[in-house]
């Protein structure tokens, strides 16, 4: 992988203006795309895995690429039981034999080919709570016109914040966890009936993660913490306790 990656240019010079009515929407409308075949057979492997396991705190690592942080957090995380998951097989397939199926990298780790988008609400549908989730350098989509593409401002958010626990997300994009903070408060707004004191005039919006904070030079974690860290980009962690 090369170690001159280029820093994030957008169009953006701040929060995107219709973050906080795209989020609104997406939390007043349910997402109705239909589920792909393959991540609901993903989706069976993984509750069958999961069943075979003692009964532990489970993790996610969304959007894993090759699953080195799912690998990492397995150790670190020893009690948990924690599922990488990732569409690209190409990336999967740089640490596993992965083939559309699941495959077991630690004792309590598996990888999982899989949309996100889909793997989500299943899980959620099946009750699923999180004690972590991380999603570690999700694709950016600087373009200001893409911004529905971000997790943030994706129809999937109300869901993905449903499923709970800690969620961790590092960028070297800023502005994209400062978006992210502020659709949690917008939801969290929404959920506890706060848009109706907004209109009202009240404002009591709720606080929502942690400050962002620039990480500090350590082990990269994952295999484009190392790519943006060779490169000497600043790289920033936003937690988010639910
Ligand atoms: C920039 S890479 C980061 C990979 C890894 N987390 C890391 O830090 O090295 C983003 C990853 O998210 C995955 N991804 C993006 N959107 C996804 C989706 N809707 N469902 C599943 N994986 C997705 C991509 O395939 C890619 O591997």
């Amino acid at each position: 992988m090369q170690n001159n990656s280029r820093q994030i240019t957008s169009n953006q010079a701040g929060p995107h203006p219709r973050l906080s009515e795209t989020v609104r929407k997406h939390c007043t409308t349910s997402l109705r795309s239909p589920i792909s075949e393959h991540t609901a057979a993903a989706f069976d492997q993984a509750t069958s895995w999961l069943q075979a396991r003692a009964d532990r705190p489970l993790m996610l690592d969304s959007g894993c690429g090759t699953g080195m942080s799912t690998g990492l957090l397995a150790a670190r995380y020893a009690d948990a039981n924690i599922i990488g998951i990732d569409r690209s097989i190409h990336r999967l397939q740089k640490t596993t034999a992965v083939d559309n199926s699941l495959a077991e990298i630690a004792d309590n780790a598996c990888l999982l080919q899989a949309e996100l988008v889909d793997f989500w609400r299943l899980a959620l549908a099946a009750g699923w709570q999180l004690q972590r989730h991380t999603i570690l350098y999700p694709n950016p989509y600087p373009k200001s016109a893409h911004m529905q593409r971000r997790w943030h401002g994706h129809g999937v958010f109300p869901t993905l914040l449903k499923l709970g626990g800690e969620i961790e997300l590092r960028s070297n994009w800023r502005l994209y966890l400062e978006e992210f903070s502020t659709a949690v408060s917008e939801y969290n707004m929404i959920e506890t009936g706060g848009q109706r004191n907004r209109e009202l005039g009240s404002n009591d919006a709720i606080a929502s993660g942690s400050p962002i904070e620039l990480i500090p030079a350590e082990e990269p974690i994952s295999l484009f913490e190392k790519k943006y860290r060779d490169s000497g980009q600043p790289l920033y962690r936003l937690v988010i306790q639910r």
